[in-house]
């Protein structure tokens, strides 16, 4: 897409965002990518090398608990050594227009948003900041502290889990259905930084711009998708911002803070 191309996006973007009433943004790993948190699927669907089965299933993780926490130790160091970048901070000052009518549901574990200061973040996939006992299922906060190889629970001493959502597993329900709630009412939808192959928060971006014959009232949002490059959820995007979000989305908060 030629600059040209781009500099009209990120207007239309503009555009619609200063006639929307409520925004809702659905953000995946790309969004975190500039501040150095790596994605999952830049190569051949490794995760730093392991498979996704071993490190990101409940079955993996009965079969080797160690692995699998020595892969989150590692992701959690990481988090812990960086900071939001320009993408982060573009949409908390989203977040301070719109106020309440502003939603962030993110596919992220890495807390980047809240550390840029956004207040209503729906967390659809978990947390890597808490742990849950694989016995009591008492969850807890543990920030990025450093934790052992293989945790144990302080109230019954049954193994620690990260508090994330792997394959095969259920949404948090409530989260779930505050997410599908913003989407439902949004003007303007967001799809930042996500190859948008993982269900059901995928399903996110059809349900905002097709809503209108699901629901058979109102009308669809309109979707502006920002990535690197399209995704296979182009074709349901009005407008497609393609470039860094650590860059576009700065440029169309500027225009919005200029008027
Ligand atoms: P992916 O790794 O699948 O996709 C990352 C997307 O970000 C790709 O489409 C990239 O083109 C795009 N991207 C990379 N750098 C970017 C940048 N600087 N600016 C904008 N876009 C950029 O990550 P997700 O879509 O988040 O689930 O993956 C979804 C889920 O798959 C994750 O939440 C995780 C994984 O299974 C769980 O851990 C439960």
């Amino acid at each position: 897409m030629s600059a040209e191309t781009l500099d009209h996006a990120i207007r239309r973007a503009a555009d619609a965002l200063r006639s929307a009433r409520r925004v809702a943004v659905l953000t995946g790993a790309g969004v975190s990518a500039e501040s150095g948190v790596p994605t999952f699927r830049a190569s051949d669907g490794l995760w730093e090398g392991h498979r996704i089965e071993d490190v990101a299933s409940p079955d993996g993780f009965r079969r080797d608990p160690k692995l699998v926490w020595h892969f989150y130790n590692g992701r959690r160091a990481n988090v812990a050594s960086v900071q939001p970048n320009p993408g982060h901070s573009a949409l908390a000052a989203l977040e301070s227009r719109f106020a309440s009518n502003f939603t962030l549901v993110t596919q992220n574990v890495d807390g980047l948003h809240q550390a840029a200061g956004n207040r209503n973040v729906l967390e659809v996939h978990g947390s890597l900041r808490r742990t849950r006992c694989t016995e009591c299922g008492a969850v807890r906060d543990r920030g990025l502290e450093a934790l052992a190889e293989m945790p144990t629970c302080a109230l019954c001493a049954g193994l620690l889990r990260p508090d994330i959502v792997w394959f095969g597993e259920m949404l948090p329900a409530r989260i779930w259905e505050e997410a599908v709630a913003a989407v439902e009412a949004c003007d303007v939808f967001l799809v930042v930084g996500t190859s948008a192959v993982v269900q059901p928060a995928a399903g996110l971006i059809h349900l905002a711009r097709h809503r209108a014959d699901w629901i058979g009232e109102g009308e669809g949002a309109t979707v502006v998708e920002v990535n690197l490059t399209p995704t296979v959820a182009s074709h349901a995007a009005h407008i497609g911002l393609y470039g860094p979000s650590g860059q576009t989305l700065p440029r169309v908060v500027d225009l919005l803070r200029n008027d």
